[in-house]
Parts: C-alpha cells; sequence; structure tokens
C-alpha cells in the first residue's frame, strides 16, 4: 500500500508535471526571459490627506502580494513606496488651514508611512518627494533632457491674478460650469457633472487665492514632445505588450490612437521643485514630472551605491502597481521620459486596478466618504489580515467593485472564520487531544487520502500561475480552496468518531491535516501575513519557503507544536451596525452641506393668500391605510366637528407618535378621494435635506381650530 512518503515523491512528480504543463500555456515575458531581479514601484500617494481602503486595494494590497510572493521564492526584488509631496491640492490645504506646504505634507507622510506599516506593506524604502535626493535627482533629470534638447519651449497665454501677483493653476480657478451650470466648478474639472474642463471655459472665472476676476497673460513652460515618441510607444504597447490587463491596454490604445500632443512639465507656482534652468523664476517642474521620478530617488536613498542596477540593467524587471487614473502617466509619459533620458530600462508590466466604491458611491477624500485605514485599525485592532483578505477577494482588477461593510462581516465570519480558522483550530485541537500536541505518524494511506493529496498538490501550480499574472483575487481563491480540502477531509473522514477503535488511522489523517495547515500558513504568507506568522508559531516553526508549498512531510512524526489558538473570531452584527452608522452620519452632513432650497416662487398679492385657510387641529385618531404604504388616515378635531385628512407621511411616522399631538392642515381645501377616502384637507409638513418629512406643529399648545396667521 501507499505510505506518506511514496505520496511525497509521487506529489512532487506530479507536482513539477503539472507546472510543466502550466508553463507552455504562459505567454508573459516573465517566462520566457530570466530576469535577475525585479523592480516593483507602487504609485507614491499625494501627502495631503490619510490614505484609504480604496489605496490599499488598488495598488498598496496587491504590489504587497506580489512582493511577499517573489521573495518567498528567493527572487531578488525590491518593493519602492514613498509620498508624493508636490501639487497644487496640497498648497490649497496649507492655504486653507494657514499653515506651510511642508507642515501639511509632514504630517501626511508620517500618518500615510504609519498605517501602510500597520498594515505590513513591506516595503524595502518609504521616501518622500520633499527630500533634497529627490530634489537633485528630479533636476537632474530635468537638466540632462533639456541639454539633450528633448523639451520644446512654447509661450502661451494663462490665467493671471492680478491682486496676488501669480500665475494661477487650472484648480485655483473656479466659475460656473459651462455644461451643468454648478457653481464653483474648478479650471480642470467640474465636480458637480464630472466635466474635464479647461479654465477658459468656466463661465465668470474667478481666481481662489484673492477672489478677483483673473486676467490672461503670456507665461512660458517647457514641454515634452510626446508626438515625437508615438511611433515606438504604438510599437512598444500595442504589439510587445499585448499581454498587459485589457483595462491598461484599452486605456493606452485610446490616447496613442487620438494621436499624443506635447505636454507641458513646468508650472508658474512656488511649491514644488524649481526649473533647474536661468530664467524660470516662479516656475517649478510639474508634479506628474517629478511624482514617477521619486521611484528613482527612492532607490538611490535606500542602496546610494548599488542604485543603477535597479533602473538601468536590462536583466532587471520593472513593475509599476498603481490605479487606473495613473495609466497615461506610467504607460505613456514616464516611459518616454526614460525613454529621452536614455539609459533607463522600461516597464515590463504595469497592473492597474480599476476603483473601489464604497456602499455603491465612489469613494472622496473630500466628501469624507472612505474607510480610513488608521481608523480602522483603531476600530478592529489587530484585524489587519481581515481587510487584506476581503480587499482582495474583492479586488477592482476587471472592473470597479463596492466595498460594503455586510461584505466584509460574510467574507470573515463565512470564509475566515468558518472555512480558514475552523479547519486549523480542528486540526490543531484533535491533536492536542489525542497526541498531547505531537505531529503523529503517518500510516498506510486509503484511496481517499491520496484523492486529497491529489488535489491539494495542483494548489502550488495554480497560485503560482495565477500570482505571474497578477490575478491576486484568484490566487487568494486558489488558497482558500486548500482550506476548504481540508474541512471536508476532516468532515469526511470524522477521526473523532475513530479515537476509541482505530488511533494508527487517527493519526495517519490528523498528520495529513497539519501537513494541510502547514501548507496553509504558506500558501496565505503573501495574502495574510499577519495570520501566517501566528499559525507558524502554533505550529513551533520558525519559517517556510515558497518552494516547500504541496509537500506533504513539512511537519516530521514527533515535533511539538504549540498551543491552538484561534486564528480569527467572528465579528458581531453590532460592529457592522456601528461602522454603518458612522457612513449614514457622514452621509447626511454631505447632504447638509450640499443643500441649497428650492427657488421662491413667484409672488402674490395679500389677498391670494388671505384666501388659504389654515387651522391647527388635534389628531385624535390615526391609523395606516391598508394596501397604500404610503398614506396614513387622521381623524382630526379641527375645533368645529372633526374631519378626515390623509396625508402622504406613513414612511416618516408611526401612527401613535402622532395621535394626540396637534397640526397645521389647510381647512378649505376642496375635498379629493385618497384610495377611496375622502380627505378634507391637507396637513403641512417640510422636506429634509435627506427627504425625510416633518410634520409642522405649533410650539404651544392652542385651541383646536385656531387659524395659521
Ligand atoms: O494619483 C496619485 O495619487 C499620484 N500621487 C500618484 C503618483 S505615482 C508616481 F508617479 F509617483
Ligand atoms: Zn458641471
Amino acid at each position: 500500500m501507499f505510505s506518506c512518503n511514496t505520496t511525497y515523491f509521487s506529489l512532487k512528480t506530479l507536482t513539477f508535471a503539472q507546472r510543466n504543463k502550466n508553463n507552455k500555456t504562459q505567454s508573459h515575458r516573465y517566462m520566457e526571459k530570466k530576469f535577475k531581479r525585479t523592480t516593483v514601484t507602487s504609485a507614491l500617494p499625494y501627502a495631503n490627506g490619510p490614505v484609504h481602503i480604496g489605496h490599499l486595494a488598488g495598488v498598496y494590497i496587491p504590489a504587497d502580494i506580489y512582493v511577499r510572493y517573489l521573495r518567498l521564492k528567493k527572487e531578488d526584488v525590491l518593493f519602492i513606496g514613498g509620498s508624493d509631496e508636490h501639487g497644487v491640492p496640497i498648497t490649497i490645504r496649507a492655504r486653507k488651514e494657514g499653515v506651510t506646504p511642508q507642515d501639511i505634507v509632514d504630517r501626511y507622510h508620517t500618518l500615510i508611512k504609519d498605517s501602510f506599516k500597520e498594515f505590513g506593506i513591506s516595503f524595502d524604502v518609504y521616501g518622500r518627494t520633499s527630500s533634497s535626493i529627490h530634489h537633485d535627482t528630479a533636476s537632474q533629470f530635468f537638466r540632462t533632457l533639456y541639454d539633450k534638447g528633448e523639451f520644446i519651449e512654447k509661450t502661451s497665454k494663462q490665467y493671471y491674478d492680478e491682486e496676488a501677483h501669480t500665475f494661477l493653476a487650472d484648480r485655483y480657478i473656479t466659475g460656473e460650469c459651462p455644461h451643468c451650470h454648478a457653481e464653483g466648478a474648478y479650471g480642470d474639472q467640474c465636480e458637480k457633472c464630472g466635466s474635464t474642463l479647461s479654465p477658459t471655459e468656466l463661465i465668470n472665472p474667478k481666481s481662489a487665492i484673492s477672489g478677483s476676476k483673473p486676467v490672461m497673460k503670456e507665461t512660458t513652460h517647457w514641454y515634452l514632445p510626446l508626438d515625437k515618441h508615438e511611433n515606438w510607444l504604438r510599437k512598444w504597447i500595442l504589439e510587445e505588450h499585448k499581454e498587459w490587463r485589457p483595462n491598461v491596454y484599452g486605456q493606452c490604445k485610446s490616447w496613442l490612437d487620438l494621436g499624443l500632443q506635447p505636454r507641458a512639465v513646468s508650472r508658474d507656482l512656488d511649491w514644488g521643485i524649481p526649473v533647474p534652468v536661468e530664467g524660470a523664476e516662479g516656475k517649478v517642474l510639474y508634479v506628474w514630472f517629478d511624482a514617477p521620478i521619486g521611484y528613482i530617488s527612492n532607490t538611490k536613498e535606500l542602496l546610494p551605491d548599488s542604485w543603477e542596477k535597479w533602473w538601468k540593467d536590462p536583466e532587471t524587471r520593472l513593475i509599476h502597481f498603481i490605479g487606473k487614473d495613473n495609466i497615461v502617466f506610467h504607460c505613456i509619459v514616464f516611459p518616454a521620459m526614460l525613454k529621452a533620458e536614455g539609459s533607463y530600462i522600461l516597464p515590463d508590466n504595469v497592473p492597474a486596478n480599476e476603483f473601489l466604491n464604497l456602499e455603491g458611491d465612489k469613494i472622496s477624500t473630500s466628501h469624507n466618504w472612505a474607510v480610513w485605514l488608521h481608523e480602522y485599525l483603531h476600530d478592529f485592532p489587530g484585524k489587519q489580515d481581515v481587510l487584506r483578505y476581503v480587499l482582495t477577494a474583492n479586488a477592482p482588477e476587471t472592473k470597479d467593485n463596492d466595498f460594503t461593510w455586510k461584505d466584509f462581516q460574510a467574507r470573515n465570519n463565512n470564509e475566515l472564520v468558518a472555512v480558514y480558522g475552523n479547519f486549523v483550530n480542528r486540526a490543531l485541537v484533535l491533536t492536542g487531544k489525542y497526541f498531547d500536541n505531537k505531529v503523529p505518524s503517518c500510516g498506510e494511506l486509503t484511496e481517499y487520502d491520496l484523492e486529497t493529496l491529489k488535489e491539494f498538490a495542483n494548489v502550488k501550480a495554480e497560485v503560482e500561475k495565477l500570482l505571474d499574472s497578477f490575478k491576486f483575487r484568484d490566487a487568494q481563491k486558489e488558497a482558500m480552496n486548500l482550506a476548504r480540502i481540508g474541512n471536508k477531509y476532516l468532515a469526511d473522514t470524522e477521526p473523532w468518531k475513530l479515537a476509541k477503535t482505530d488511533m494508527p488511522r487517527v493519526a495517519t489523517i490528523l498528520n495529513i491535516s497539519l501537513q494541510l495547515v502547514a501548507n496553509l500558513s504558506i500558501a496565505f504568507e503573501p495574502f495574510l501575513p499577519f495570520s501566517s506568522k501566528r499559525l507558524r508559531n502554533m505550529l513551533n516553526i520558525k519559517s517556510f519557503e515558497w518552494e516547500q508549498l504541496g509537500r506533504t512531510d513539512l511537519l516530521a512524526p514527533g515535533h511539538q507544536l504549540n498551543k491552538a489558538e484561534l486564528l480569527f473570531e467572528k465579528i458581531e452584527d453590532n460592529v457592522i451596525e456601528a461602522q454603518v452608522q458612522k457612513l449614514l452620519e457622514t452621509k447626511k452632513a454631505n447632504e447638509a452641506a450640499n443643500y441649497t432650497a428650492n427657488p421662491i416662487k413667484e409672488t402674490i398679492e395679500f389677498n391670494t393668500f388671505e384666501k388659504l385657510d389654515i387651522r391647527v387641529g388635534t389628531i385624535l385618531e390615526c391609523q395606516k391605510v391598508p394596501k397604500a404604504d404610503k398614506l396614513l388616515q387622521f381623524k382630526i378635531d379641527d375645533g368645529l366637528g372633526t374631519r378626515t385628512i390623509v396625508s402622504g407621511i406613513a414612511k416618516h411616522y408611526h401612527p401613535e407618535e402622532l395621535i394626540g399631538k396637534q397640526i397645521c392642515f389647510i381647512a378649505n381645501l376642496a375635498p379629493r378621494k385618497l384610495k377611496g377616502i375622502v380627505s378634507e384637507g391637507m396637513i403641512l409638513s417640510a422636506e429634509n435635506f435627506d427627504g425625510n418629512l416633518s410634520v409642522i406643529m405649533p410650539q404651544k399648545e392652542v385651541k383646536p381650530g385656531s387659524e395659521v396667521k
């Protein structure tokens, strides 16, 4: 018969065979060409606000999974992060708060860096673009291109604030949107209708600095002539990188098909890296010119003597993790800059994600519509892996996705707790109970054992194939499959029932289960590093390597395990309701802030008003109208007798809340039939900004039938 060891050899063969088969179907270059090392960058977030789940899901978790995977495989990899500390929004925020832009970026750089650390985003370096090393690097980069004649210089007319003596960046100009006519649209975008604008399209433009009307004035800037780069970019992307994600490839194609235009790489602004050219006083490098160079500066900061091989050696693979709004800059503009410089490699892949929404609405920093990482850490201490898991399970890889607290709870309770945690716990607790926490020996294997092992041997090749092609969501699903296999195996073999009659069989079942548990800690390591570490502690193992995944001899018979702990815990309804409530309050506050009253109706004469007979009545009875979910039927004491009124406020009041109360009603309105009931008047109410109705009541009790005047 079979023993665990023979299984191990046959499994190993199977794993390799499987892998070879998969290799043949892999089209990407990574599999065909051997690279020596990989440089992984993740978009540098703007240091003008905290980071939220959208950032984590879109960029940092996938990048971290990928890097951890490569490190586990013992590959040479460098993971670059950092803050993007230039750009107009930072200066706007500083001005609003009455502090300097440096104060703003100092505050948020630290907050963001700490949040990433807490979530286990394992950067090798986390730099910042206000650092002197970055200023020098970006400045030199510009100068090299300038000296090579890679820029064109153009003079054009732009808005200028004569009171503040400054040119106005697009964001500094506000006015009426030419499309939806909302006030307060910015020179680059209307936030009300989402249209992209240019400042000259705004109706009645105003300077956001002084409030004055800006004038047009000539200014000179340097432009990167992207049109000159179009041919090689077309070939490089459209022919040589067909393997890029369809969303990335598609966006590049539409930019290229529209035809590329020269892009200004400088701005009139006093925050940023001064343009290193004589006569360029008051001009800085455009934030999107300096930010990607930040990846290079941060590498230099970490490896002052050996940074070049990570950026210039053709045997280095460069991967940019970004969100979809950054595609053009990383696939077209930055490659054109690198190519123009001449000594750099180009990105091999740019696995950009789509957006993550929150409870059906777009995440928005300015509207506080987000789950902020520092707040999550406060509300869910120790549950970093739960969020990592949920955000990967729901990763917006191919389309925008939605984060909901209900889904968060369900994935925690039904997957992490009920599948992964439950299997681990059962295997460890049973080993404690029957074998004093020592790994039992494996005896003969049944056909069913072999079937289970075969199923799980496939997982390694499958997870690798998916991770190599940046399909993190499916890769994590595959890892979870391992726990499902384990759970099913324990449920089918029921070792607890065999304990009295067949201990050698119990030993075999638990040996296999424990090997599966050890495999889970490897398979989940890139995704859930905190839980894998806890699991290894329980298994009393210091570390595993990726290559060990799929093996059935990870834990030797007799190996002493530590006490089992719960890997995940259930999240109760009240915890989730509190989060939902918090968002509802944000929504209310936003609606209140956005609320503007309807315009006043046309003027009427006093005698027209006098025709209205508005009275106070006391509610004697109130009930729901059958088969009409909006209507309540009232019996009102109107001072002369009683009358019936039907009113559409059933969604806003329970009948018992209103009985005995005094309300205002129009007493001389012609009777109307509603759902077969004759309504003799109309109860007055007012609408809140969120659509809730509030009945108008006299502030003190008055006689029923009193006239309102
Ligand atoms: O979109 C953003 O948040 C930018 N700060 C990303 C910059 S990525 C890179 F170029 F630095
Ligand atoms: Zn608009």
